[in-house]
């Protein structure tokens, strides 16, 4: 049986948090699990209602950059592994207001940091099992051309202030490795997509416009690549990380699934097609694809290779595209409240009200 943990979760409200969440209290009830999110517009305590009274789970209100909160979680709670999920984590608000971004991502990842260097490498002998896995995004490697992968030795060339910020707390949790001996971990995954995902990104957003009967914006000329991958295969890798991956290493995570923006909207509008049948209009979904003005240094091309994962952890994606798809196209359409309450903001009143702002 795995041993115990005591596990700190940052942005377990969000779409990957809340995913890798319902794993660990599903498969791992040995693990206990704190749950440390601000609810920014990002976080939806709805995602986690069903485990909520569960005895190995604790939410947390409280922001990151918060040195006094973060620091009294580790000795209150002895938590012994973090995984790091909390950030800004959409590229075109980066370009609208990046401030925040550096905040929280940077700023964010290095108050965690110092609070786990203190925590585990002060005063009491350390535990063992300790683990710092920072999740980050191969947005860092910057953009491909028509060929070649991503690997955990590609040279850093973020181009957004997203990337950008994850580049930089990525620097830091290296940082603390090769100067204190942190042990930290590193993933850089590819797109995910799946339950609980916000609807400013590209597939639950062409999902609920398909619904509304609303255009569906594609960014120039809709062949910018992602290579994309299931939420709950990138949580699984995630645990692989946490009980078998190396301190002071990197693992890139990916779906060896590359597509363009336009295959993909142009998919999810073919699916909806054959579950519903056409919309009133009599015309397929796929007309109401519109291409729009391209993203401001739109990077071109994401491809990962996960081969070092594979053969130094054995994980490898489980769920094709094509599974993948249906699954998240039958968890919209069984969800449709939840994706109405994001878009129209009532999912906030409910735990403003609990919390207060
Ligand atoms: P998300 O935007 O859905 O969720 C982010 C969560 O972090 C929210 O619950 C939010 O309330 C919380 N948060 C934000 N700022 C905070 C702060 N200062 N203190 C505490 N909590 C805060 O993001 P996501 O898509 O689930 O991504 C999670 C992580 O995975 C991010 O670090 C992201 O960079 C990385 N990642 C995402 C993808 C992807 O395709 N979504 C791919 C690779 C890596
Ligand atoms: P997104 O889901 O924002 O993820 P990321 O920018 O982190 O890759 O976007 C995925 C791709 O879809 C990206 O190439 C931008 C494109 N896109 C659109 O064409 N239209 C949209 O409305 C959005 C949100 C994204």
């Amino acid at each position: 049986m795995e041993n115990r943990r005591s596990v700190l979760v940052t942005g377990g409200c969000g779409f990957i948090g809340a995913n890798f969440i319902h794993l660990l209290l599903k498969e791992y009830p040995d693990w206990r699990v704190v749950n440390l999110d601000k609810l920014t517009y990002a976080g939806n305590l709805k995602n986690l209602q069903t485990v909520s009274e569960s005895d190995k789970y604790r939410f947390v209100r409280g922001d990151i950059c918060d040195a006094a909160r973060v620091t009294g979680i580790f000795a209150d709670e002895k938590i012994d592994t973090v995984v790091h999920f909390a950030a800004e984590s959409h590229v075109d608000r980066s370009i609208t207001g990046p401030a925040d971004f550096v905040q929280t991502n940077i700023v964010g990842t290095f108050t965690l940091l110092e609070a786990a260097r203190k925590s585990w490498l002060e005063g009491s002998p350390r535990a063992e099992n300790l683990c710092f896995l920072h999740v980050s995004t191969d947005e860092v490697y910057g953009s491909l051309g028509d060929t070649g992968f991503f690997t955990e030795t590609t040279p850093f060339d973020p181009r957004s202030p997203y990337s950008a910020s994850k580049a930089s707390s990525d620097h830091l949790v290296n940082a603390y490795f090769h100067t204190y001996g942190l042990p930290v971990r590193i993933t850089n995954c590819s797109n995910n997509y799946g339950p609980y995902q916000f609807p400013e990104k590209l597939i639950p957003l062409v999902f609920n416009n398909s619904m509304k009967g609303e255009q569906l914006p594609v960014y120039g000329d809709g062949k910018n690549v992602r290579d994309w991958l299931y939420v709950k295969d990138h949580c699984e890798a995630i645990v692989e990380v946490v009980k078998k991956g190396r301190s002071g290493q990197c693992y890139n995570i990916g779906g060896n699934n590359e597509k363009q923006n336009i295959e993909v909207v142009t998919l999810i509008c073919d699916l909806l097609d054959k579950k519903l049948g056409l919309p009133e209009s009599g015309q397929p979904r796929r007309s109401l694809i519109t291409f729009v003005k391209d993203r401001l240094g739109h990077d071109r091309r994401y491809a990962i290779d996960a081969g070092k994962i594979k053969e130094q952890l054995g994980w490898e994606p489980g769920v094709s595209f094509e599974q993948g798809m249906e699954k998240t196209v039958d968890w919209y359409l069984a969800n449709q409240e939840w994706v109405a309450d994001l878009v129209d903001g009532s999912y906030k009143q409910y735990y403003d009200k609990m919390y207060g702002r």
